[in-house]
């Protein structure tokens, strides 16, 4: 399986280069988009609220939410995704967890179902400093689709920048699970700045590990990673 590694260290021309995939799917006929919140996809978004693109026939699909967060909280992720692409870029149907639910296991499933009901075409992605995607921290079994998570605390903290204070940071969250990111047709991960480095080398040239999930990526035949870190451009088999 190959993984497109794209290195570029200008972070203009990086998230330039970001966009202009993401236009061209679009032009070609995308219509199911998975997006993903946190600060890697801030100047991503910004590019998009800039653009002339209109999302108004496609649909997006999020990542994951927090549990327990109001909506119009301004870290919940529902909160996050109007004020940087929806308020200006609106999309036809937008998908969340609703992270206001007061059962999330079963809020879990019903978005799984609708998961199920769609074709993302074009998957973004981050990855957190201990390897994670969407909110599936490490042992998160390769097989699990959307369920509820109990965030680790290497995760709170890189998050709680976001708040006030680390205690403000929810303890759990509603995230796609490992399956759920793979059925996806094409992915785009995006990792930027130094603490991203060992996630990126375990797959660029580690073991395909649940104890690192960013490494299954390895198993998806059409992944590019866009990345500042210096890594050598390639295409990286297995
Ligand atoms: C966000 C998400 C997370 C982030 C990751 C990196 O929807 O699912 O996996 O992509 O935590 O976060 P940043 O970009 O803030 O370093």
């Amino acid at each position: 399986m190959t993984i497109q590694l794209l290195s570029i260290q200008n972070i203009d021309q990086l998230y330039e280069k970001a966009f202009s995939i993401l236009k061209e799917q679009q032009n070609t006929g995308a219509k199911n988009f998975g997006l993903a919140t946190g600060g890697t996809m801030i100047p991503l978004y910004k590019y998009i609220r800039n653009s002339a693109l209109d999302f108004s026939h496609c649909n997006s699909v999020n990542l994951d939410e927090y549990v327990g967060l109001p909506k119009s909280h301004p870290q919940s992720y529902f909160s996050f995704m109007r004020k940087h692409v929806f308020n200006t870029k609106p999309f036809g149907i937008t998908y969340l967890p609703n992270g206001e639910t007061a059962n999330p296991e079963e809020e879990a499933k019903r978005y799984e179902t609708t998961l199920k009901s769609l074709e993302i075409d074009l998957q973004l992605l981050g990855v957190g400093e201990n390897g994670h995607i969407g909110f599936n921290e490490p042992g998160t079994s390769f097989t699990s689709e959307t369920h509820v998570v109990t965030l680790t605390n290497s995760t709170r903290k890189a998050n709680a920048r976001f708040f006030h204070t680390i205690d403000d940071v929810p303890r759990k969250a509603i995230t796609m699970g490992i399956a759920s990111i793979m059925r996806a047709k094409q992915i785009l991960l995006i990792a930027v700045g130094a603490k991203k480095r060992p996630a990126i080398q375990a797959l660029l040239h580690g073991e395909i590990t649940e104890m690192i999930p960013v490494t299954v990526l390895k198993k998806h035949g059409n992944v590019i990673v866009l990345t500042d870190l210096g890594f050598k451009n390639t295409n990286h088999d297995d």
